[in-house]
């Protein structure tokens, strides 16, 4: 039994590791436009919770909380797909600084989750304007990313 088990985690433990290493995507054009899916999805719940901050639109807490929610759990997601080699060529607009910074790309998009699981718990509570600060936190992260990291 001990054996099996200790068999089981090594294959368990190189499937993970090959994982890694290869690439995530069938092709190029499958890491672009997961990636540019999921931006669209990030900033379409952005946009509504800067309408509130800016007083475009009614305050409703729950509706914030749950754009929040849903900019923090996509916040971790597209990072492996800029990452795929080949992908500053085609329907994009992702700059190959990505490639040749990749630790400051790897930065930045670790500075933005933080920023944005910070609004989202943030968002469990606080008045609207105890969320204009952490807002404005992942607001800066976006234009950062972007204007280093796109063409
Ligand atoms: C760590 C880097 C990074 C962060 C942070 C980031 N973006 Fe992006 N974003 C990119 C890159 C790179 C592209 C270009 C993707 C492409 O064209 O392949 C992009 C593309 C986009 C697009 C265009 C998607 C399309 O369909 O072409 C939108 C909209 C967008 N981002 C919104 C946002 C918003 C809003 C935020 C913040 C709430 C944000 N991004 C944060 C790197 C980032």
């Amino acid at each position: 039994m001990k054996t099996i088990a200790k068999f089981t985690v090594f294959v368990v433990v190189g499937v993970l590791l090959a994982g890694a290493a290869t690439a995530q995507f069938a092709k190029p054009e499958d890491a672009i436009k997961y990636r540019k899916s999921v931006m669209s999805t990030i900033s379409k719940h952005f946009k509504s919770m800067g309408a509130a901050v800016q007083g475009k639109a009614a305050y409703d807490q729950k509706i914030f909380a749950a754009d929040a929610e849903v900019v923090k759990t996509q916040a971790t997601l597209p990072w492996n797909a800029f990452l795929e080699p080949g992908t500053d060529k085609g329907d994009t607009t992702m700059s190959s600084a990505v490639f040749e910074k990749k630790d400051d790309f790897m930065k930045t998009a670790e500075a933005f989750q933080t920023n944005t699981a910070l609004l989202a718990s943030a968002a469990q509570g606080a008045d609207l304007n105890g969320l204009k600060d952490p807002f404005n936190e992942v607001a800066q992260n976006c234009k950062a990313c972007h204007s280093a990291f796109r063409k």
